[in-house]
């Protein structure tokens, strides 16, 4: 009965003194506050949702693709090989759109064109390895690069941690489970959950404006 009485503001002075009821309030409170926060950290999944803002921004029509592309190599980034391999089949394509996603856990991301040869077994696939290259490979990522021609054929990988073609003595190499694929537009991200890394030496390459840079030590 005391409790009932409690929850109605108009009844706390019946609870005891006005002091005590406003302690037993505040507790409540507080109490109450504390089991919201925890039931909601603990019922939030992130989905993915399309950005309200991105109608109201410049058209996509008032950008051109040349453009975008031009704009966007500007940006310096490291250039990758990811690899994977279904039922001993590998598959590969060069990615410069790679990036770490999360801290704990260990989760990467690169976007893969729709229109690749080898989407679907990426798409589809549970694991791929990103190769971080350095200068030597540079030849190689042309060759992933392209369309149509035997990437595997030069023998350059070999099997990694968790049995993924990985490249040898190059700066990083991450064997991933992946954990998600999003749409992006005419991409998928592919997101993975680092599994196993191999951190060798020499300087990453940079892909900027079109061509390969090198990094002063
Ligand atoms: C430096 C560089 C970076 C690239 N980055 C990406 C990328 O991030 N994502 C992508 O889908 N294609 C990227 N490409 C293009 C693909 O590597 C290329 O289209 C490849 O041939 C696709 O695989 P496929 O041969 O199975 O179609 C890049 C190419 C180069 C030269």
């Amino acid at each position: 009965m005391i409790r009932q009485k409690i929850w109605k503001p108009g009844a706390v002075r019946l609870a005891g003194s006005d002091r005590y009821a406003r302690l037993v309030v505040y507790w409540l409170h507080c109490h109450y506050r504390e089991a919201e926060r925890s039931t909601l950290h603990a019922t939030v999944t992130p989905v993915p949702v399309p950005f309200p803002q991105a109608n109201n921004a410049m058209s996509t029509d008032a950008v051109s693709t040349d453009q975008f592309k031009q704009a966007m190599g500007l940006f310096p980034s490291g250039v990758t090989i990811v690899t994977t391999s279904v039922n001993e089949e590998r598959f590969g394509f060069t990615a410069s759109a790679f990036s770490s996603l999360s801290l704990s856990p260990p989760l990467i991301l690169v976007c893969l064109a729709n229109s690749a040869d080898c989407f679907k077994p990426f798409n589809t696939g549970k694991q791929f390895a990103v190769n971080i290259i350095d200068e030597k490979y540079e030849e190689l990522a042309m060759k992933f690069a392209t369309k149509g021609c035997d990437k595997f054929a030069g023998d350059e990988f070999i099997e990694g941690g968790v049995g993924l073609p990985v490249l040898p003595d190059t700066p990083v190499s991450l064997e991933c489970r992946t954990k998600h694929v999003y749409p992006g537009g005419d991409h998928v991200i592919l997101v993975g959950e680092v599994e196993h890394l191999t951190l060798g030496t020499g300087l990453p390459t940079v892909w900027h404006a079109g061509g390969f840079r090198k990094l002063e030590s």
